[in-house]
């Protein structure tokens, strides 16, 4: 199981300056969409500025307490800490497995990112299948996934406003949609080198909502082609919008294209909860965004159909499934 397109061929990305990030990164206050109506039309409109303008943003005052994102990233850090032979009995090459433990390694030897994939919604079908040691991993995890999720619908809906197709659009496909949770271990960078943790690419899905123990993740920034550093402060989320978000908008939203680097000081703990439709359900163009000057660009394509050109390799013939999805 995978989440993301991990495609985007290095040599696009002309340059690898880093660079703070400017514009200032977008903060949406996400308890002011259920304010009046007048307010909530202007967050709406932040938002639906900040998919458009850059792919990414921020969201304070999201409802999930400090306490419940600390135990996720404290019951993470635990699994990872287990002896190895524990983790294994989750290690396979099955992408489709309900749970899946692996490493990646850019030099063969020594791993630059551990991680643990899981689906978690709906959790009564999915939760039987984590980990149970740590002891606090099912509750822990558990209680902030569905946080989670509470946050990406009530952002999914605020964007399909923005968009112009109302709040309530394909509402049943977004309800029932599915929620799988990327849970990263970043290894302390090595003296003296500088490396990544994660290549660039983009997720799969509508949404990603990202947690992450300190700064890493960079995306990339399409007017002025340079990485930016993701600064989160402590108690906000980081969102980014992934290749299904294109293809409903017709291209008016841009995926957006990110990578994790690792840190001199300290391992990261990161989670990325990526939002999707369910399994075999097809993500199409919204048809009231296609006409004479904007035809429809993408195929339509399933969350199944995504695994299976990753089982396929096709994507190591450097042509993401996005881009095989144009018309
Ligand atoms: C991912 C991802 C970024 C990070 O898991 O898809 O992009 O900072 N993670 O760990
Ligand atoms: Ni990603």
């Amino acid at each position: 199981m995978s989440c993301d397109s991990r495609s985007t061929p290095q040599e696009q990305l002309r340059s690898d300056k880093v660079h703070p990030p400017v514009p200032p990164m977008p903060v949406i206050n996400l308890g002011h969409l259920t304010l009046e109506p007048e307010t909530r039309s202007r967050v709406v409109e932040d938002i639906a500025n900040a998919c458009h303008d850059l792919g990414y943003f921020q969201v304070i005052n999201h409802g999930i307490s400090q306490s419940v994102m600390d135990r996720a990233v404290e019951a993470a850090s635990e699994f990872f800490k287990l002896p190895s032979e524990t983790k294994q009995e989750f290690a396979s090459d099955d992408i489709r497995r309900p749970v899946r433990y692996g490493t990646s390694s850019k030099d063969g030897t020594r791993p630059s990112r551990t991680f643990l994939k899981h689906y978690a919604h709906p959790l009564s079908e999915w939760m039987k299948y984590w980990p149970e040691k740590p002891p606090t991993y099912r509750e822990d995890m558990g209680k902030f996934s569905a946080g989670v999720r509470r946050v990406a619908l009530e952002l999914m809906e605020a964007i399909l406003e923005g968009l112009g197709l109302g709040k309530h659009y394909q509402h049943e496909e977004f309800e029932n949609g599915l929620q799988l949770l990327q849970v990263n271990c970043y290894p302390k960078e090595p003296e003296g080198e500088s490396a990544i943790g994660l290549a660039p690419h983009s997720d799969h899905g509508f949404l990603t909502i990202l947690l992450a123990s300190c700064p890493g993740l960079e995306v990339l920034d399409r007017s002025s082609d340079t990485w930016r550093v993701v600064q989160q402060p402590r108690h906000a989320l980081h969102v980014h919008v992934g290749d299904c978000m294109e293809v409903l908008s017709n291209g008016r939203v841009k995926t957006a294209v990110h990578r994790a680097v690792l840190n001199h000081g300290e391992a990261r703990i990161s989670m990325a909860s990526i939002h999707s439709f369910a399994m075999h359900e097809k993500v199409s163009v919204a048809k009231e965004l296609v006409d004479e000057q904007d035809p429809e660009k993408y195929k339509e394509s399933s969350f199944s159909d995504f695994l299976d050109y990753l089982m396929s390799n096709a994507d190591k013939k450097r042509m993401s499934f996005l881009e095989s999805l144009r018309t």
